[in-house]
């Protein structure tokens, strides 16, 4: 069998970072017989600027049949051209939705090399290793009604709804409960019960999943304000954080200060399985199009490359491999490299692509 692999590059710095994530996994295409396909397709603005729409059929087809996605990011400054409705037709909420990838993973890891660098240490948190199960395909982003709307007074109102049912709630619960199994078995339930109905529902869906099936698991519920402040000052106290769409969004970025860059982490977004243990899944970086520094080539492919890890655990079934990958990163770092993003004043800067290439490197010295 073979793994069709849709790549979507996208705006900004989604191309550079994809372009070096695609040239990796090729490599254990190449020299570990990994059987993928990877196919690249345009979407978002730029198949809007290359074939006047967001999201061609052919690509939205190739989407649904995919094995998986590897995902650059998207937004790019202006976008007022186009139509809202094709924003809406071509947008990553469209992608996550319609694949139905609820589970979230944003994986936290130091990296020892930089975390003892000691001018990076007040930058990094040493031995902090933890894991976000963020639920991607509800709450406050897709609760309707939604829109701005004209009172009767004639001024504005903005509208969201956020809204969790028993069952969204539970199935990204089991997730978190599961993968703390395979970790240090700990998971926190973030959410704000104290001011919010679904948050509410949140904790007391979260303690019945727990009591039904995973009382070998420690479970700690935490408010979500709490959750930042905790993630600031003592990142290693967590394991796998369990938190609704909204709150793991935040989150998730706080948490990208502990390992020094948001440029290095990785995310994966997956399914349920089916009746083959088969699950949908989008990787992509955690970071957005970083309009800043686009097209200079200076990006950190790492966030990107770490999701291509993601890729060879849950979508190649290759455990091995993505630990092969996650140690070259490693032996990277440990052996200089750095990108602009997390070089200390005096230490040489590589390029996106020089970044790749040390990766490549370390994979072929094991
Ligand atoms: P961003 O993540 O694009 O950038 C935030 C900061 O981090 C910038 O200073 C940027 O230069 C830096 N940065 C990000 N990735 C980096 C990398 N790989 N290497 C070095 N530095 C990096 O977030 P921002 O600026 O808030 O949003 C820019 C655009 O991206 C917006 O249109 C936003 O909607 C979109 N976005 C898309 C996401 C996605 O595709 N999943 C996620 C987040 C934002
Ligand atoms: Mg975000």
């Amino acid at each position: 069998m073979t793994f069709n692999i849709v790549v979507l590059p996208g705006d900004g710095i989604g191309p550079e970072v994809t372009d070096e994530a695609v040239r990796v996994l090729e490599w254990f295409a190449q020299h570990r017989a990994i059987p993928l396909h990877l196919e690249r397709r345009l979407f978002g603005s730029a198949a809007w600027t290359a074939e006047g729409s967001t999201m061609p059929d052919a690509t939205w087809e190739a989407i649904l049949a995919a094995d998986a996605l590897l995902f650059g990011a998207t937004g790019s400054l202006d976008q007022t051209h186009i139509p809202p409705e094709e924003r809406r037709k071509g947008s990553l909420l469209r992608i996550r939705k319609g694949l139905d990838v609820f589970a979230n993973l944003r994986p936290v890891k130091a990296q020892p090399a930089l975390a003892e660098a000691s001018p990076f240490k007040a930058r990094t948190v040493a031995g902090a290793d933890l894991i976000f199960v963020r639920e991607l395909t509800a709450g406050v982003y897709f609760g309707t009604p939604r829109g701005v709307e004209t009172q009767a007074d004639g001024t504005r109102r903005g509208v969201n709804t956020h809204s969790y049912t028993e069952a969204e709630i539970a199935r990204a619960a089991r997730f978190a409960f599961e993968l703390a199994r395979t970790r240090r078995g700990h998971v926190t339930s973030v959410d704000k019960a104290n001011v919010m109905e679904a948050g509410r529902l949140w904790r007391d869906v979260v303690s019945e999943v727990h009591a039904a099936g995973y009382t070998d698991v420690t479970l700690e519920h935490m408010l979500a304000d709490n959750c930042a402040l905790q993630l600031g000052r003592a990142p290693t106290r967590f394991d796998v954080i369990v938190t609704d769409n909204l709150f793991g969004d935040l989150l998730s970025d706080c948490a990208g200060a502990i390992n020094g860059s948001l440029g290095m982490l990785p995310s994966a977004a997956l399914s349920a399985p089916d009746a083959d243990g088969r699950r949908r899944a989008l990787y992509e970086p955690v970071h957005g199009s970083a309009p800043d520094i686009a097209g200079k080539g200076i990006a950190n492919p790492l966030g990107a490359i770490l999701s291509a890890a993601m890729l060879l655990r849950w979508t190649a079934k290759a455990p091995a491999e993505a630990d092969r990958l996650e140690k070259a990163v490693e032996a990277a770092l440990a052996s200089g490299a750095r990108t602009a993003d997390i070089a200390m004043p005096g230490e040489a800067v590589l390029s996106t692509r020089a970044m790749a290439d040390a990766v490549i490197s370390a994979l072929e010295a094991n």
